[in-house]
């Protein structure tokens, strides 16, 4: 038996504008999990166990568009390539693999891609192979395009990669240093968002509007930019305009809501030193920049404004 897990994450700057070419900075967050575990099979189908969907099902079986399904079938050529090499037989004995995640679905904490990363890492371990952080990162990206239609790949590399990171599309990415940790809230407005219907509104949006929302992605790529200084200067409260000035900016773009302005002025207006929502939007969570001092108020505030779970994680600690 082998397990593997990865973490949850969420995007402090730069949603959207990223899939546009624009910088944007992403951090994990462990207390978040998805877990997979491989076990050998007990007959000769290998199989799907997804607990916290409560759906078991053979490989052979699964639809053309489930990516846990597609995970696979991308992991497995890469180690029967591997073990070709190393000149020993091709052949793959029957497995069983159990997804187990703590990371909601759909709300813009990288679950698709937690999931995906853990189950790259259990299969390759299962068969003695370690991939690089880079080759886990690639396979998920393929199962991100199935999941997200056009992602940029934030997802996949800063869950691969575990550690914060500035992102710009088709570039390697580069990990940043938290000089001084930061306390944020994460809420949940409960509503599940696909980013593949923000992402595909937005693109069409742009289509119609490009000069518009070219600037828009501008603006937000300096705010990520101005973020990135700030935090590896050590001056997170800094931070706190920035989210409320990305927050207006994501709202122009139309992929805020109702629930999720409300727990943004809720937020600020118990404390916060800035809110924003994070991930694809029109659902999802958002986050709240805290001190010590503020943090048990903006986290009532944020329950009695509606929040259906609030997460407290610390950045760069
Ligand atoms: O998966 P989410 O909801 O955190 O969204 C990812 C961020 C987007 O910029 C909206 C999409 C992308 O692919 O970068």
């Amino acid at each position: 038996m082998v397990t593997a897990t990865a973490p949850g994450k969420i995007i402090l700057f730069g949603e959207h504008a990223v899939v546009y070419g624009q910088p944007a900075l992403a951090v994990p967050v462990s207390q978040l999990r998805a877990t997979a575990t491989i076990t050998a099979s007990e007959d000769s189908d290998c199989w799907i166990e997804a607990r916290n969907l409560s759906h078991r099902y053979r490989l052979t079986e699964a639809r053309a568009d489930d990516v846990l399904a597609a995970t696979i079938e991308r992991v497995r050529p890469l180690i029967l390539e591997r073990w070709i090499q190393q000149g020993r037989q091709p052949r793959l004995a029957p497995f069983v693999v159990t997804i187990d995640s703590t990371i909601p679905i759909a709300s813009g904490l990288g679950s698709g891609a937690a999931v995906s990363t853990a189950m790259v890492r259990a299969l390759m371990a299962y068969f003695d192979e370690t991939p690089s952080e880079a080759e886990v990162s690639e396979l998920v990206f393929e199962s991100e395009k199935l999941l997200h239609g056009t992602p940029s790949g934030i997802d996949n590399t800063v869950i691969a990669y575990e550690q914060p990171v500035y992102f710009i599309k088709g570039q390697p990415p580069e990990p940043f240093t938290v000089a001084q940790p930061f306390h944020l809230l994460i809420a949940d407005t409960g509503l599940p968002s696909p980013t593949k219907i923000t992402v595909g509104d937005v693109r069409a949006a742009w289509q119609t509007e490009p000069a518009r929302y070219d600037a828009l992605f501008l603006t937000i790529g300096e705010i990520a930019n101005t973020a990135r200084a700030q935090i590896e200067h050590g001056e997170p409260e800094a931070l706190g305009p920035l989210m409320k000035r990305n927050h207006t900016l994501l709202q122009k773009l139309s992929v805020s809501c109702a629930e999720l302005d409300t727990l943004v002025e809720a937020a600020l207006r118990a404390g916060a030193l800035g809110a924003k929502l994070s991930g694809g939007g029109r659902g999802g969570n958002m986050l709240a920049l805290v001190t010590p001092e503020t943090q048990k108020r903006v986290q009532a505030a944020l329950e009695q404004a509606g929040a259906k779970r609030v997460i407290s994680t610390v950045i760069g600690e």
